[in-house]
């Protein structure tokens, strides 16, 4: 396996949001033609929402079997689903509201409830829909990076890092002290595809800290390394300033 970074970096976030569209539509017909379904987390914050409101756009929309998508989410917010910070309340607008998705193929993680019970509901659900797999294998994983290296709600130095058994984890966001739920690194690295979508200056030092140092184990997202999988990173020209 080559330790060249599957990366792609685009003009513009306009371009990088069409690029990953394209990305849920390949993988969600290849999914559907081998299994008869599509199970995709979504991640969650500020860059994935283009991609979102794309897909529900008439173009993508009509070229996805939305009956057979399976939605959930890489990791949630400690609130309830029509708080501003809501994930799901994002992905809602954004997306699901606009797509013919069936309401019992969206699974939210409830940020509503006491995020260690949030997180061991969260499994069970991930355990029936995965029964009898050591590990769920999600078709596509989208992963954003935070200024800090985090992704998902894998925090540096957090004890959800450190999770190697549960497949979903409450932790807690170091800066603001706000509490998450978020799905664990074995998890993560179990997808059959991730694609890290990151955007902006602002994350340019911290892309070019975990592209130019692949073996490093500094930052969460350096532990991303799928065990037979496919991962790519698309980021666009401000984000990949420094590379
Ligand atoms: C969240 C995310 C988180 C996010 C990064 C980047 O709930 O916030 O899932 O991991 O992807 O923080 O966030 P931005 O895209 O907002 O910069």
């Amino acid at each position: 396996m080559s330790d060249e970074p599957n990366l792609k970096v685009f003009h513009t976030s306009d371009q990088l949001a069409i690029a990953a569209a394209e990305l849920f539509v390949a993988c969600a017909s290849d999914s559907q033609r081998e299994s008869n379904r599509f199970c995709v987390a979504l991640s969650g914050g500020k860059t994935p929402k283009q991609v979102y409101e794309l897909l529900a756009t008439d173009d993508f929309r009509r070229r996805v079997n939305w009956g057979s998508v399976h939605l959930f989410f890489g990791d949630e917010r400690a609130v309830p689903p029509d708080d501003p910070d809501s994930n799901f309340k994002m992905v809602d607008a954004a997306l699901i509201s606009k797509v013919p998705i069936p309401v019992e193929n969206v699974h939210r993680m409830k940020g509503e409830l006491e995020p260690e019970a949030a997180a061991s509901q969260y499994e069970a659900t991930l355990r029936s829909v995965f029964a009898g797999q050591p590990w769920p294998r999600f078709d596509l994983i989208f992963l954003g990076l935070g200024e800090d290296g985090h992704t998902a709600s894998l925090f540096p130095g957090s004890e959800a890092m450190r999770e190697q058994v549960r497949w979903v984890a409450a932790t807690r966001n170091p800066e603001t002290q706000l509490q998450r739920i978020t799905l664990t690194l074995p998890v993560l690295n179990h997808a059959k595809h991730a694609a890290f979508l990151v955007v902006g200056r602002n994350k340019a030092q911290r892309l070019s800290d975990v592209l130019s140092d692949p073996q490093s184990h500094k930052l969460p997202a350096h532990a991303i390394r799928l065990e037979s999988g496919e991962l790519e990173w698309l980021a666009d020209a401000e984000a990949a300033s420094l590379l």
